[in-house]
């Protein structure tokens, strides 16, 4: 798969095949590219949670808040919910770059996931308590969470639109629009 076609490929997904573990050497293998990316000054600040246990991951689910756009859809029903979580931390001392690094990160990681046929939806929309319960780190504050498992749903990417908002169809596949190139390239 070439690169274009991988970004392409690369979608949020919402309901998995929850059964279907993520092996925690793939899980720490996405973390590894994630401290290849580039980031300010190569201070790489920034520290990763793995959270798998079911309780754990059931208590993390609850305080997250999915797809704001279905505004009639509560979030991925047991059996379709995401088999392990990332948790993505920076330190408590902010710097005006943290949110790149942390940005950049997490396109690698869910790039890295969607090679190895696993999908991912990077969440900010999340409840603090509840991480902080199941993956503390003193001294650091978290910044994103990603959720991760095999895709239980067909994602399709509509491309050349000029809508923004996603939806889902009658049949349930959920419809990505992106903007035509030519129109978010300034200049050149
Ligand atoms: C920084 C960031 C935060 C996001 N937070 C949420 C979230 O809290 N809940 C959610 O369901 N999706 C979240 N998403 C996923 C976006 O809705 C998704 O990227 C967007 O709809 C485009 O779809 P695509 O990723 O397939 O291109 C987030 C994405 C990003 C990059």
């Amino acid at each position: 798969m070439d690169f274009s076609e991988l970004t392409e490929k690369t979608r949020s997904y919402r309901r998995f095949r929850e059964e279907r573990t993520i092996s925690a050497g793939k899980l720490r293998k996405m973390i590894s590219m994630a401290g290849m990316a580039p980031c300010a000054s190569n201070l790489q600040r920034l520290r990763f949670s793995i959270v798998t246990d079911k309780k754990e991951r059931s208590a993390l689910f609850s305080g997250i808040g999915w797809a704001g756009y279905l505004a009639d859809w509560d979030g991925p029903e047991p059996g379709k919910r995401p088999s392990a979580y990332i948790v993505i931390h920076a330190p408590e001392e902010h710097k005006f770059f943290t949110g790149i690094d942390v940005g950049i990160a997490a396109s690698y990681m869910v790039l890295a996931a969607s090679a190895e046929g696993i999908g991912s939806c990077m969440l900010l929309n999340f409840e603090k308590g509840a991480v902080d319960s199941i993956a503390p780190a003193e001294g650091y504050t978290v910044k994103l969470v990603i959720a991760f498992g095999y895709p239980g749903e067909t994602v399709k990417l509509e491309k050349d639109s000029e809508k923004i908002r996603y939806w889902r169809d009658e049949k349930g596949v959920h419809h990505v629009p992106k903007l035509p190139s030519d129109s978010i390239i300034l200049k050149g």
